[in-house]
Order: structure tokens, then sequence, then C-alpha cells
């Protein structure tokens, strides 16, 4: 009782805490950056031809983000010196001995002040096919480390620009930067200022199958690349997009281009200009760059007469110098390329995160049987997801679709954003494609198109390989959209794809909580949403990057659900091919599907199964808003009677959900909910208006208020696991509470845009409340990524929210005593009965958790005990697919070599964000436990 009553002592007492903050702490640097602009161009950095390397040692399919590091045991690579006898453990190496050794290295000039050194790491004696025999593709992957040296000649040091392709992190002179280049996108270098003399780089090397293949031996290659930067700001002019003319119009004037500052001081780029602005015009906002920051700067052009292909434009920027503001102008090149109406074109548009991103677009072909003529009603869009690793615009990606012209239909093909479409087309990829096909509409009014209009949700679904996991995720998650699907040599989930066995062990209690939140995509359990959709499935049946079994499972699966696929698997065909996205048996399904416009049949009953975080559009025009619990999918079992328009529901773990519109299925007359004896009659007019949910007695009642949508239950934009930052309205903004925190802010910033292609701004405001207040601002701002160390945390907006700083102790609280979680508001949650676990502040101590905003907004929390631990928790920011990441983390000091073994807590929140029951939360030495009613 005592216990009880201490603990909710102490929860009043930190509720009540004032929260201290430090704030702009952008003090001298030691750089001097004010000379760089005027520095000799006297480049001279060089790299080392002979690397240090010592492994091999394990590493699960994207672990490495977690830490896992054997070496971390012995406090880290950086602390190791090369020497010939050392041995380290190592399940891989023989003699389960793992030892130093040398490679060479290509070292060559690219281009003037710049200089790469390439590397292949490989461990031949190592007998990776019997490995791979027992352990199959996870065997293939491995971690190692390389070390070498940069020199920089210059007396007043050199501002450099890092490129560091194939790799996750390195340290600098033992300053580790993670995030790296793993797919080798050369978006956002690693900005610093190096003095002369020798530099030690040190290289973490991870192997993974889904980024370099299986085929063959299993090399790790590596491109160091360290570019000298003379100038203030630099532009990336690979990074330019435009839309292109069609008919002497642009398709979309947005347009964007990314600018990086080699300052180590905030750099402003104030507008726009040109010698030759009478023949467009340029709009843009404001853009403050943090220090070495990388930003897309977007801008929008509308063109005037006559028409100009080419132009130059001038970037103007101030810098604050300590002798008062300096301007300066950075120019940069744009080529417009014009199209005809019946060529493939890029189309720039906002992605809902605010940034400038591009798909290519096919209009219908200009034959009198599509369309042009009177009355001619809107087509379906094709669209085509592309594999990983490949632009929209690479011919490869461009073309695929160049036999399917003649079917009638708008063709698409989107970028995810990124070569991998960022998340394999999850989220950030999936409101990519919605953008683009938003954008249609645009275009046709921007190029004075005549001809017929595009049906924007009936889309015909097709993709290759990364592309062809697309076509699942959508058809599982996103249904009502589909009217047909062909998913081409696609994988069917991450898991399935490479094995994750080789992972760091841990008690099954946390790795279930990561495979929970990984079962988000898992398409294997949601194809019952699919029901109703035609699916033509192709795979080569020697395909060696996406086995064939992905496909044959899927269909088995499908065979079970009352709604086969058509399933072609083609012998002695690989992976890709050319015309593979149009066979004979593809564009006959294309064709008949375009032609008919609608699914042939709807099911008289089907099943909605809803993945654990929610994270669904709806399916037959039934969403659901929230689940009971998060701890295991929900289902709803749906049986349609013709003759009365009554719908049968039978549901599982479903609190809330409504009707909307759908033009797949006839509006029911009424819903009989979990065999209820009273119907609830459905009245159309207030779709999207009134939602079915499970009252406090565990009975369905209906309800019109909206105030549920508030900061105390989670909804909309919210759902999802931790990736679930990445459904941001607006671009993302990196608060940064503690002054230490900066490095972690720039690093976040970096990775948001080299994996996402994000945007952010760096604010040295600790608060996500001022810019919501702001409103009525230009700047729309999305979601929040904050970073604290120790009490520097401010509280939730959310009062009742469960994990909490206070003087010295993080403290969690899990509600035990199920029934009190079912209150509405939240606001009782005080009063339910309470296991509250505290960990005191120790070296390494790291946190990482979703908070709720308004206007259905998400804060990240990256928090640390030390900044240790920060830099702990911020690896974990998402960047890569398949980590696993749930709601909330806390890590120990020991997840730096243990990996996801070494977390204190991990587990999910529920729908008023309160820790759900299945989560797990250490209780043992350096935690205390406490009960509180
Ligand atoms: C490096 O500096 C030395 C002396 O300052 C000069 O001779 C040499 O050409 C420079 N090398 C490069 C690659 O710039
Ligand atoms: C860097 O400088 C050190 C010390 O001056 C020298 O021993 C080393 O060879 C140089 N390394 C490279 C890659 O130039
Ligand atoms: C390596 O081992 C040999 C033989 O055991 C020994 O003579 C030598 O001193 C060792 N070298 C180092 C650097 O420890
Ligand atoms: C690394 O391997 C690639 C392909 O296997 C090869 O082209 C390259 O020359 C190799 N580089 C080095 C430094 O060995
Ligand atoms: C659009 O095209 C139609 C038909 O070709 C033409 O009559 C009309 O003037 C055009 N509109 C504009 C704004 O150019
Ligand atoms: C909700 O329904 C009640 C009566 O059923 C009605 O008076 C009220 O205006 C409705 N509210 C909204 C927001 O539609």
């Amino acid at each position: 009782m005592i216990n009880f009553l201490l603990g909710v002592l102490l929860l009043a007492i930190c509720s009540l805490q004032p929260v201290v903050c430090s704030r702009d702490v952008m003090g001298p640097h030691l750089d001097n950056p004010y000379q760089i602009p005027f520095l000799e161009a006297n480049r001279n950095v060089s790299l080392s031809r002979t690397w240090q390397i010592l492994g091999p040692f394990r590493s699960g399919t994207r672990e490495a983000i977690w830490g896992a590091d054997p070496l971390e045991y012995y406090n880290g690579f950086s602390s190791l010196s090369y020497s010939t006898n050392a041995t380290f453990n190592s399940a891989l190496a023989v003699n389960g001995a793992a030892r130093w050794s040398l490679v060479r290295a290509d070292v060559s000039s690219t281009s003037p002040g710049s200089i790469k050194a390439s590397l292949n790491v490989s461990f031949p004696e190592v007998e990776w096919s019997f490995l791979q025999s027992v352990y199959g593709w996870s065997a293939l992957q491995y971690q190692a480390w390389a070390r070498g040296f940069l020199n920089v000649s210059q007396p007043n040091g050199q501002t450099i620009a890092l490129y560091m392709s194939g790799l996750l992190e390195f340290l600098v002179d033992g300053k580790r930067h993670f995030g790296g280049n793993f797919y080798s996108y050369h978006r956002a270098p690693v900005i610093l200022h190096l003095s002369q003399g020798q530099h030690t780089l040190d290289l973490r090397l991870t192997r993974d199958v889904r980024a370099l293949g299986a085929a063959d031996e299993p090399i790790i290659g590596v491109d160091v690349e360290a570019e000298e930067r003379q100038m203030s700001l630099s532009i990336d002019q690979e990074s330019l997009l435009v839309s292109d003319i069609t008919q002497g119009r642009l398709g979309n004037g947005w347009a964007s281009i990314n600018v990086q500052n080699n300052l180590a001081e905030w750099v402003e780029i104030v507008s726009l200009s040109s010698p030759d602005a009478s023949q467009y015009v340029l709009d843009m906002e404001s853009l403050p760059l943090f220090p070495y920051q990388v930003r897309p700067l977007i801008f929008s052009i509308s063109l005037g007469p006559p028409l100009k292909f080419e132009f130059s434009v001038d970037i103007i920027y101030k810098t604050d110098t300590e002798k008062g503001e300096v301007l300066g102008t950075l120019p940069f090149q744009v080529k417009l390329v014009e199209k005809s109406l019946s060529e493939t074109q890029k189309i720039t548009f906002l992605h809902s995160a605010r940034i400038v991103s591009y798909a290519i677009l096919r209009p219908p072909p200009l034959t009198s049987t599509c369309g042009f003529h009177e009355g001619r009603k809107p087509i379906p869009v094709m669209v085509a997801l592309h594999g990983a690793g490949l632009q929209a615009d690479a011919p490869q990606v461009r073309e695929m679709l160049d036999a399917a012209n003649f079917i009638c239909s708008w063709k698409l093909l989107p970028t995810g954003v990124t070569p991998w479409s960022g998340d394999d087309w999850h989220i950030w990829g999936a409101s990519d494609v919605q953008a683009a096909i938003a954008a249609i509409p645009e275009w046709i009014k921007n190029v004075n198109w005549t001809g017929p209009h595009a049906t924007v949700d009936n889309w015909i679904l097709t993709g290759h390989s990364n592309g062809g996991h697309g076509v699942w995720f959508f058809s599982t998650h996103y249904p009502d959209n589909i009217i047909a699907a062909a998913p081409v040599s696609g994988y069917s989930s991450i898991e399935n794809y490479v094995p994750y066995s080789m992972w760091q062990e841990s008690d099954p209690i946390v790795s279930s909580v990561l495979q929970r939140s990984r079962s988000n995509y898992k398409n294997e359990l949601l194809l019952e949403n699919a029901a109703g959709i035609p699916i033509f499935q192709q795979h080569g049946s020697n395909d060696d990057n996406v086995p064939v079994y992905h496909s044959r499972l899927m269909h088995e699966l499908l065979g079970r659900t009352q709604w086969p696929s058509q399933y072609n698997e083609l012998p002695g065909k690989g992976h890709w091919f050319e015309g593979i996205m149009t066979t004979s048996s593809l564009l006959e399904f294309y064709e008949e599907r375009a032609t008919s416009q609608y699914r042939p049949t709807t099911p008289l009953s089907f099943t909605i199964s809803i993945p654990s975080s929610g994270a669904m559009g709806s399916v037959y025009g039934i969403y659901v808003d929230q689940l009971q619990s998060p701890d295991m999918n929900g289902k709803i079992e749906v049986t349609r009677d013709l003759g009365n328009g009554l719908w049968y529901l039978q549901t599982q773990n479903i609190h809330r959900f409504r009707l909307s519109v759908s033009t797949r299925v006839e509006v029911p007359v009424a819903l009989v909910l979990d065999r209820m004896e009273y119907p609830f009659i459905v009245n159309p007019s207030l779709f999207e208006k009134t939602w079915y949910l499970k009252s406090p007695l565990n009975r369905w009642i209906t309800s019109n208020d909206t105030e549920w949508k508030n900061i105390y239950q989670r909804h909309g934009n919210q759902m999802g696991a931790m990736d679930a930052i990445l459904r941001s309205n607006g671009a993302f903004t990196i608060s940064t509470c503690s002054a230490d925190a900066e490095h972690i802010a720039l690093q976040i910033s970096r990775n948001l845009l080299q994996y996402f292609a994000a945007d952010s701004l760096v604010s040295e405001e600790c608060s996500s409340t001022a810019p919501f207040l702001d409103q009525t601002s230009k700047n729309r701002h999305g979601n929040f990524i904050v970073l604290a160390i120790g009490d520097d945390l401010p509280p939730s907006r959310n009062p009742a929210f469960p994990i909490r700083v206070c003087r010295g102790t993080l403290m969690l609280s899990k509600i035990c005593n199920p029934l009190h979680s079912t209150y509405e508001a939240g606001i009782d949650s005080q009063r339910a009965q309470k296991y509250v676990s505290e960990y005191t502040y120790q070296k390494g101590l790291g946190a990482l958790f979703l908070r709720p905003l308004e206007n259905e907004r998400l804060e990240l929390i990256v928090w640390g005990a030390d900044l240790h631990g920060l830099e702990q928790a911020a690896r974990l920011v998402p960047t890569l697919t398949g980590v696993g990441q749930p709601d909330f983390l806390v890590l120990s000091d020991s997840c730096r070599w243990k990996g996801h073994g070494g977390l204190l807590a991990a587990g999910h929140f529920n729908k008023f964000w309160q820790i759900s029951p299945s989560s797990y939360l250490y209780r043992g030495p350096g935690t205390y436990e406490k009960y509180s009613l």
C-alpha cells in the first residue's frame, strides 16, 4: 500500500516539475568559417592505400541499427590498435577467433578536389557455402571493421564532405557519424572541418543481402570519397527536380535542388533571382540551414512567353558573421525538357512531408477508341512500382510499360521518393504514390489536356521486385483503391526474404515485441483484405534475387481465401528481363481490367484483417479507426445479406470503426454487430460522421462525437509503430533541448534526407508548442523529433502519457487493470492501477518513443541519461526497413554489443497512449518497481 501511495505521489511531483530547457547555445566554433570563401584552391587531401581490417563477426538482417557490435564489448574498435597477435571470439571466424589483416584500396581522384578510396573486404577462409546450406541467406551477412587514414596538408585545415558509399556508420578520430550512405545515394554527405595532419577513419562494414545480393562471394565493397569544400554553400546539381514541358507548358511548377552548408554556422537562403526573370517567376520561402546541414531548396516556377528552356538562377543567401551580415550568391542552371503528349514525362508534385518529388507520367494513347471524342468517361490509372535501387526516370523503369501503351489507361511510374522508395513502398512510399496520383488532375489542368480524365481512385497496380512487394502492401493495406493487381517477382515480407536467424540473443518477449512491429508489413497475414481484387502473379522460376517461393506461397495462401490469384510462373526465367512487365499474359490481364474499369465481383462475405499498428485504409468502405489492443491484429468478418441489405459483422479486437463511401459495393441498410439484437440503421449522409465503438461495458454504440480525436487518443496519422513518425504533414522539425545534442540533430537531419529525401528544420527551441500556435504561417509544421538529455526533456502535451523523466529517473507506468483502460477521455488514467518501472540515470541509458501532438501529429522523443544514451537512441530513428522499432524503447549501455538483447523496455502504446500489457519492462538491479492505484 505504501508503495502504491508513493507512486501516486511521485507521479504528482513529476507533473508539477517545472521544465528547464537549455536553448540557443551555438557558441563560437573552433573552425574559422569566415575564411573559407577566400581560401586558395590548394587541394590537398590524401587517403590511405592500406587499410587495417578486423573481422568477421555475425550480424543479423538489419540488426546493425541496434548496435550489436561484438567489439563494443572490448570498448569499441576505436580503442583497439592493429596487432597481428590479437584475437577476438567470433562465431564465424576460423578457430572461433577473428584477427587483424590488411587490404589494399584503389585510391583515385575522381575530379579536382576530390579523392576516393575503394576497398573490397572478404573473408574467403570462412566456409560460407556450408553455413548458407544450414542458415540460408542470413549466413551471408556479417560485420567487420576497417581502419585507414586521411591526411590534410593545408596549415589552416580543410572543410571536407565525406560520401561513404555502402556504410551505415563510421568514426573520424573516434567521433561517430551514424547513418552513412548504405544504399550509395550520394545525397547527404557528412561535412566537417579537419585540421592539418593525420585523421583516423574507422569504418563499420556490414553485409546486407537485400542491398548487395546473395549470388556471388560475400564481399563488402565500400567507397570513401572526400571532397574538398572551398565555398560557403554547395549545390547538388544532380538533385535538381523540375517538370517536363508539354504543349509549351510546364506540367507542374514545383521544383527543388539540394543545398549544402559548408560552414560551421547558420546560413539563410533568402531569395532566388535571375537575369532572365521576365520569362518566369520563381517563388520560395526563406530556408535556414543549420551548420553543415543539407536541405532541399523548394521553389516554384511559372513560365511566361517567350518560352525559355534553359536559364540560370542565383541563390541569394546570408551568413551572420561578427562583421555583420554578409550576402552571397550561388548560381545553378535549370534545363527544361520538352515532351510530346504521347511520351513518358516527368511531373513534379509536393509530397505530404513538404518536399518535391516526381513521377513519370504517360497520358492515355491518342487514339479514337481511347477517348478523344465527346463524353468519354474518365479512365483508370495504371500504376507501376519500380524495384530496389532504381530511379523512376532510369530507362529500365521509364520504358517498362512501353509495350502496354495501347491500353486505354493513364500510366504512372512513381518514385516512392528514393530508389528504395524510402521504406519499401510502406508509409513514406505510399504517401508518395498517393501524392503522385493526385498530381494527374493538376497536370491535366496545367497543360490543357483535352482527352479523358483519370479516375484517381481506380488503380491497376503493378510492380517489380521491391515494387512487387509494394503491390502486396497496397492490396492488403489500401485495397479500396485497387481494381486489379499484378505483383511481378515480388517478395511477400522482409522476414521471408532474408531470415532473421543470426541476430544476437534476447529474451523471447523482446524478440516478440520486435516481431510484432515488423508484422505490420507481414502481407502473408493480411491477404484476406484483397478479396475481390483480380490478382495476376508472375515470377521467373530461376529468380536468384527474389526466390519464386514468395509468389508460390502467396498463391497458396490466396487459394485459401476463396479469392484465388491467377498465377503464371515463367520457366527458366530470372529476376528481370526486358519486357518482363509486359509479357503477353500480363498485357491481356491489364487490357481486360482496364476495359471493364471495375472489379468483376464483390464477395458476399469477406474478412478484414487489421495489422496491430492499426495503420490501414478502408476495406469495402469499412475504416477501422482504433483497435482495442496493439498486442494483436484486429479482425472483422463481414457477411452481407443481399435480400434485406443487412451486413453482419463479427469483430475481434476492434474498438472503433466508421463507414465511408465505397464505389466497390452497395452500401448496407443496417449493421448487425457481434450478434447484437438491434441492428444499427445506416444513414449514408452521415458516413464519416458516425462511429461504431465499444462502450466501457463492452457493448457496441454509435456516436457522432468528434471530440475523441484529442491528445488522449491515438488516431489517424498517429497509427503505426515507430515508423508512424514518417506520416508527416509538412517538413520535420528537429528540436534540441540540450546543447550537447546538436551533432545528433545534424545526424538525424542528414539521415532523413539520405534515406527518405526528407526535409527537416533544426530548431534550437526546446518545444513542439510554439510552431503549432503559428498555424497561419506559410511554414506548415509536420512531425517533431525532440532531442533531450537527462531532465531537459519537456513533459508530454498529454498529461496521462506513461513515460516521463523526473530528477534522475526515467519512469514508465504500465496499466495492470484492463478494466480501467477503457475510460474514454484518458484523464482517468491517473486513477488506474499501474505498475511503475523506474530506471535511475546511468551511463548509456537511452530511450526512444512516440508522443502525441495536436492535429494527428507526433513527436519522436530521442532521449539519453547522458550523451552516450542519446547517441544510442538516435541510431533507431527510422532509416532502413525491417529493423522492427516498436512505439517505445529503453536502451541500456549493453545494446552496443547485445543489440536488442540489451533493451530494458520495449513495447506498444494502446489507443489511449498507454503501455500495452504485452510490452516488456525490465525489473532488475538499477530499476525500481512500484504499484500505484
Ligand atoms: C599538395 O601540396 C604540396 C605542397 O604544398 C604540392 O606540392 C602538391 O602538389 C599538393 N598536391 C595536391 C594533390 O594538390
Ligand atoms: C599521413 O601523414 C602521416 C604523418 O605525416 C604519414 O606517415 C602518412 O603516410 C600519411 N598518409 C597518407 C595517406 O598520406
Ligand atoms: C606476438 O606473439 C609473439 C609470439 O607469441 C611474441 O613474440 C610477440 O612479442 C607478440 N607481439 C605482440 C605485438 O604482442
Ligand atoms: C572490388 O571488386 C570490384 C568488383 O568485384 C572490382 O571491380 C574492383 O576493382 C575491386 N576493387 C578493389 C580495390 O579490389
Ligand atoms: C485549351 O485547349 C482548347 C482546345 O484545344 C482551347 O480551345 C483553349 O483555348 C485552350 N485553353 C488555354 C488556356 O490555352
Ligand atoms: C449528433 O447527433 C445529435 C442528435 O442525434 C445532433 O443533435 C448533433 O447535432 C449531432 N452532432 C454532429 C456534430 O453532427
